[in-house]
């Protein structure tokens, strides 16, 4: 998927993020559940997270962050030309939330596309703007990827290995065919996936397979609460994210060296910081947040992206490498020069 040289590249022209105000810390869970700070800052570096208030909705904070986005890029919302929106937590079982971030942006009958591919759903959301923009189809696409996961999670001692993991979050970016003659844009796009493992991390129903869908014993199971093999994610998580990236260096021609910032999908701090200490990345160029906001699966790179752009540690000419390993399981590569 490399960009030849008549097409043209795909250049990110704005970031924007957004999470709810309300704050959980993990004191607060201790309250509610079996666990402790201690634990939770050891195994997994996340002191708290943002969680919605009732009412408020995944393609409510995705519009939020679609607007900084927009603001960013200096863009009036009726000039985008396609919706991309990633999330495992869409404000209905039907349809996904991609219409409703557009008819809340009031853009008319614009085209709107939702990805389902959960902790990798940026990066792949990503790739499909960017054959979009590389192709001509579209000029100016907003990609939101959004999530509120804090209202399906299972409070009680029997999920909390993902409860406190977990959090609410917004990141959007803009998408657009490159102006001038530099190098920067997208490089690549690798995409992964191995459905074997679909259960391994999952939310098991509802379940087209079950008629009648919606049963009262799978409520009185738990079984609509998302479950994980988390040891096995871990060492998935820790073997895939570098494959991934080791492949875009490959493609592209380029070193591990030549990497400027490295953001890792923030699943767990552990996790990130065994992937640069496999890579031999300085953690400085690493950038980490997990501990502000737990997991916001899809949102978490596009929030990491937005933070490290604004305050700095991402500039202009940097190149930037990002990976994602989740549900599905799917894992993915991309990479920028800033
Ligand atoms: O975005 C991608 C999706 N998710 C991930 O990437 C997550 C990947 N996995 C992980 O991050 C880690 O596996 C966890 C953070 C989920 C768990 O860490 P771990 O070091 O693998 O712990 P464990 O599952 O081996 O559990 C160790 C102990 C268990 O108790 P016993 O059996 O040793 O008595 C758990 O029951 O910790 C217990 N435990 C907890 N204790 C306090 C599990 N969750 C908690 C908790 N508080 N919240």
């Amino acid at each position: 998927m490399k960009t030849s040289m008549s097409a043209p590249r795909t250049v990110i022209t704005g970031t924007g993020h957004y999470v709810p105000p309300r704050i959980v810390t993990n004191h607060d869970l201790e309250k509610v559940m079996n666990t402790s700070d201690e634990w939770i800052r050891e195994r997994s570096g996340i002191v708290e997270r943002h969680h919605v208030e009732p009412g408020v909705t995944t393609s409510d904070l995705a519009v939020e962050a679609a607007r900084r986005a927009m603001a960013d890029a200096r863009i009036d919302p009726s000039t985008v030309d396609f919706v991309i929106a990633a999330t495992l937590s869409p404000d209905h079982y039907f349809p996904g939330i991609g219409v409703l971030i557009q008819a809340k942006l009031g853009l008319g009958t614009t085209g709107a596309l939702d990805v389902r591919n959960q902790c990798s759903g940026f990066i792949y959301a990503l790739s499909v703007g960017d054959q979009f923009i590389k192709t001509g189809q579209y000029k100016r696409i907003l990609l939101v990827a959004a999530e509120v996961q804090s209202g399906v999670l299972d409070y009680s001692d029997k999920g909390r290995d993902m409860s406190v993991l977990f959090g609410d979050g917004a990141g959007a970016v803009i998408l657009e065919p490159s102006s001038s003659e530099d190098d920067r844009g997208i490089l690549s796009t690798h995409l992964y996936a191995d459905g074997h493992f679909a259960s391994h991390l999952w939310m098991e129903k509802p379940s087209a397979a079950d008629h009648p869908t919606f049963q009262q014993s799978f409520f009185d199971d738990g079984r609509f609460f998302p479950r994980m093999e988390g040891r096995n994610v871990f060492v998935n998580a820790c073997q895939r994210m570098p494959e991934a990236i080791r492949a875009g260096l490959d493609h592209n021609g380029l070193a591990l060296e030549d990497i400027d910032a490295l953001i890792p999908h923030q699943a767990n701090d552990r996790i990130s910081l065994q992937v640069a200490k496999g890579l031999k990345i300085p953690l400085e160029k690493v950038i980490r947040n997990i501990d502000r906001y737990g997991n916001t699966t899809a949102a978490s790179i596009p929030i990491a992206l937005d933070e490290a752009v604004k305050d700095g540690r991402i500039k202009r000419g940097d190149l930037v490498a990002i990976a994602a390993f989740g549900s599905g399981y799917t894992w993915a590569s991309a990479f920028l020069r800033w």
